[in-house]
């Protein structure tokens, strides 16, 4: 049976977590998919673990829409999420030609970075058929903007704000939302403000769903994991359908992440 938005509502609904994992290609679906693992994410980290960027930012709509292809051709009934690159969402009818290219590629929704500002956006999408899931915390899209990958809501207003902007965009009509690199008790307090599924990355251990990006949880990414990364290759004895079962096993039994991935 494939996995659906009312899927992850009915686990956040029954206390039971999900999994995600990125892949942006059609043999790593169809692993990823095969092992158990809920939801795939085309996220426009393809920039960095595929294409060699710097940052997401060089990502376009087109490539997108070509991983989102290649993406569906292998999934076994994995929720396929597509991300909407750099400034792809900027207004809400950029964001409405955007979910058209990543849509009619085989994208079940889009995800799009960013706060309360983009409650227009979510809703526009919406009426038209397009699930949304809002990418907020740290999104990296705007790492320019922060002067690098920083940890978000760490002082008493900005985490009341991600909390007030969370709610918004819940009324707004957002499906989902995505903590990333977000203190633990800001994630919890958000958590216990909106009844949507919230999906984290260096969030907290209490949201719904957990994500990482393939690359990373393989142990494949040079340089010194973030704190979120686990590496279950380790576990898995090497093997790569080991470590995405050991993954999906470990997000729903609740042992990861655990107090050493959090903020
Ligand atoms: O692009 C991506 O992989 C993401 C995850 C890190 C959440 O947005
Ligand atoms: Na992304």
């Amino acid at each position: 049976m494939s996995v659906t938005v009312r899927t992850l509502q009915q686990c956040k609904n029954e206390g039971r977590k999900f999994s995600v994992l990125t892949a942006y290609d059609a043999t790593f679906a169809h692993r990823i998919s095969e092992a158990g693992v809920d939801a795939i994410l085309v996220g426009d980290s393809l920039g960095m673990v595929v294409q060699g960027n710097s940052s997401t930012l060089p990502v376009s709509v087109d490539e997108m829409a070509y991983h989102t292809a290649a993406v569906a051709r292998g999934n076994q009934g994995a929720l396929i999420m597509s991300d909407l690159p750099f400034l792809a969402a900027a207004t809400p009818e950029r964001a409405l030609d955007a979910s058209l290219k990543v849509m009619q590629a085989g994208a079940h929704m889009v995800k799009i970075e960013g706060a309360a500002w983009l409650a227009d956006t979510v809703q526009l999408l919406k009426r038209n058929g397009v699930p949304v899931c809002v990418h907020m915390g740290l999104t990296p899209q705007a790492v320019n903007a922060f002067g690098g990958y920083r940890v978000q809501g760490r002082d008493e207003d900005s985490a009341r704000q991600l909390i007030q902007d969370a709610v918004a965009l819940e009324k707004a009509g957002a499906a989902v939302l995505l903590l990333e690199c977000v203190p633990r008790d800001v994630s919890r307090q958000l958590l216990s403000s909106v009844t949507i599924p919230v999906i984290g990355i260096g969030a907290a251990p209490e949201c719904d769903g957990q994500v990482l990006v393939m690359h990373d949880m393989l142990g494949l990414t040079p340089g010194k994991p973030a704190r979120f990364v686990r590496n279950f290759m380790l576990d898995a004895g090497g093997d790569i359908n080991a470590a995405f079962r050991a993954y999906d096993s470990a997000v729903k039994a609740g042992t990861f992440p655990a107090d050493e991935h959090c903020f």
